[in-house]
């Protein structure tokens, strides 16, 4: 096989063979086939596409590049959730112990990473002594018998992924539906999951900004889970404005402390309960979505969810009393608060400028060497549709820092306000299941 052929294959609108397809994701990994014939193929790829087939065997030729992890000790069918990101997402923290409150095992790998906040481990250590070191007996151990635990991301998984999507950065061939597809589900399915719930992303602070961009990605990841035995569902859903109200990540450990008890913000509710009625049926502890989601929210007013993440705090050495007095957080030395500047309707409060100014504050890493601050951040007021009074607080912002003038700038260029009639955002756009 020559990859000199599968170049021209694919320039010329061909369908790739499986076989083609591992050759060049082996020789790729393996340093035998150079850059420059996988940058041509990759814009081939662009400006071809791929067929369904073609999709599912890139997706597993990546998966088979590296470690796969093994979860087949632990009982039952293993259900895991993907988001595409997005600003001040707090949703992985309450989903975890809500659906593990109705026996779905969830046995979360998590990374730390770079963006607007920390990721679920790095919110997770904001509850004093809770830890994610732990070996893998220990994980299987405690998803086994709590149905709930979180461990660091271990071991290679998806070399193939790594390296062309570095070159991909370098290519302009990011931005390609079958390209990200199966980068993202390559991952989810090395990491040992039975079932997979997608939330996909739109609006301005999400990856795809572009409602039909992400309803063609999330149709994209839901063949490719099914071509290959993974039953995926997914959801799109809206990312113009921050989910919930804090952004941060002591802030969102609260917010979810909230939620969890049923007097959480009203949109990171919804989302939790429509992801977690998809999760709860892929693990076949509900016949169908309505049944599914009655039986989240009853956990969620009777106190098993709440009581679900007190015992997997406790079971990985966290204090698990910050779920009843979360001033027990680490908490930001000043609290100041951004007054309106007119009176009217919010009418846009722009998710990735929020989460660029939480970042200013020290709750995200720019590089993988940033320290990040666990108490800093951003508590909204008000969101999208809501009326404010002139001086009213549209925020407050979380800060170890005096002088936030350059942060307040940022802010108040970010937040619009209209004196026309202005609805709240649709949350959910579609489902799939
Ligand atoms: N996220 C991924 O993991 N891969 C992509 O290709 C794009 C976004
Ligand atoms: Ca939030």
């Amino acid at each position: 096989m020559r990859m000199y052929d599968i170049i021209e294959k694919k320039r010329n609108g061909g369908e790739l063979t499986k076989e083609e397809i591992t050759f060049f994701i082996d020789g790729y990994t393996n340093g035998e086939i150079p850059d420059y014939q996988i940058s041509a193929l990759l814009m081939a790829i662009y400006f071809q596409d791929m067929t369904e087939v073609e999709r599912a065997s890139l997706t597993m030729a990546m998966v088979e590049s590296g470690d796969q992890i093994d979860l087949s000790a632990i009982e039952g069918i293993k259900v895991d959730k993907h988001s595409t990101g997005g600003v001040g997402d707090t949703t992985t923290l309450i989903l975890a112990p809500l659906v593990a409150s109705l026996g779905v095992p969830l046995a979360k790998m998590s990374g730390r990473g770079l963006g607007h906040t920390g990721g679920t481990i790095d919110k997770l250590e904001a509850v004093p002594g809770f830890h994610v070191e732990i070996t893998n007996e220990a994980f299987i151990d405690l998803v086994n018998k709590n149905k709930v635990a979180v461990i660091g991301q271990s071991g290679n998984l998806t070399p193939a992924d790594k390296k062309l999507y570095s070159l991909r950065d370098v290519t302009a061939t990011v931005n390609s539906i079958p390209l990200i597809a199966s980068s993202i589900m390559s991952k989810k399915i090395a990491s040992g999951a039975d079932g997979i719930v997608l939330d996909v992303k739109t609006g301005a602070g999400a990856f795809m900004k572009d409602l039909e961009d992400a309803k063609e990605l999330a149709h994209a990841m839901v063949s490719i889970g099914n071509k290959v035995s993974r039953n995926t569902m997914a959801v799109i859903s809206d990312m113009s404005q921050p989910l919930g109200y804090a952004i941060g990540n002591a802030l969102e450990v609260k917010e979810a402390i909230d939620t969890l008890q049923g007097k959480g913000p009203e949109d990171l509710t919804e989302l939790c309960l429509t992801l977690g009625s998809q999760m709860v049926v892929l693990a076949k502890k509900a016949k169908n979505i309505d049944e599914a989601r009655q039986l989240l929210q009853e956990a969620l007013t009777n106190g098993k969810a709440f009581d679900k993440f007190k015992q997997f705090l406790e079971s990985q050495g966290g204090n698990a009393e910050v779920a009843d007095n979360p001033e027990l957080l680490p908490q930001a030395k000043f609290k100041i608060d951004l007054p309106a500047k007119s009176a009217g309707k919010v009418a846009a409060i722009i998710a990735d400028e929020l989460g660029t100014a939480a970042m200013m504050l020290g709750a995200g890493r720019a590089t993988k060497e940033s320290e990040i601050d666990l108490s800093v951040g951003i508590v909204l007021h008000k969101k999208i549709g809501d009326s404010v009074t002139e001086g009213e607080s549209l925020l407050t912002i979380h800060s170890n820092q005096e002088n936030v003038d350059q942060v307040i700038e940022k802010l108040y260029e970010s937040i619009t306000i209209t004196t026309e009639h202005i609805e709240a955002p649709t949350l959910i756009y579609q489902t799939i299941t």
